[in-house]
């Protein structure tokens, strides 16, 4: 899907809606994208924890794009889709996007990102997934 401006936010419910504060800018005045990053797996982990019915573990990060900077003010939503699963793993696609400027207002999508999971039990280890519903 193309990184566009939009005026509206997905018609979906975000798994998580964060405000960025000044503790989380950087030495350019955007936000860091460690804290991006930071969210964006919550956010993946919340879905793919539904889906396994339980814990899981972030094993990997497949790609992750910041096409647009956030800044303070900004609201920003994070929207997570699960694109496929396996025997044990959930790969889950993250989507960013920042209302901005309340007078005049503009929605960005600032990130794309694709996450894996692997269920695991309480002792740590993988396990298979539950039946979808
Ligand atoms: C998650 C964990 C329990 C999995 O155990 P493991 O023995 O390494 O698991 P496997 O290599 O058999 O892989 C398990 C699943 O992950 C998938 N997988 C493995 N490496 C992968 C990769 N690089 N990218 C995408 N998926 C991957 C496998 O295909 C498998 O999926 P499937 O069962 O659906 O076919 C273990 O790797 C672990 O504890 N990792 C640390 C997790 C963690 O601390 N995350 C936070 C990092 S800060």
């Amino acid at each position: 899907m193309p990184l566009e401006n939009r005026l509206e936010l997905p018609d979906e419910t975000p798994m998580l809606r964060v405000v960025p504060l000044p503790s989380d800018v950087n030495q350019n005045g955007s936000v860091f994208g460690g804290w991006v990053m930071s969210q964006v797996d919550m956010a993946g982990g919340q879905t793919a924890m539904r889906r396994a019915r339980g814990r899981v573990a972030t094993i990997s990060v497949d790609s992750f794009l910041f096409k647009s900077p956030l800044v303070i003010g900004d609201i920003v939503s994070f929207y997570a889709d699960i694109v496929s699963t396996g025997k044990t793993s959930i790969k889950v696609a993250v989507s960013v996007y920042a209302e901005r400027n309340p007078e005049n207002p503009v929605v960005i999508k600032v990130t794309e990102a694709l996450l894996t999971y692997v269920a695991i039990g309480l002792d740590g280890k993988k396990r298979a997934l539950p039946p979808a519903d």
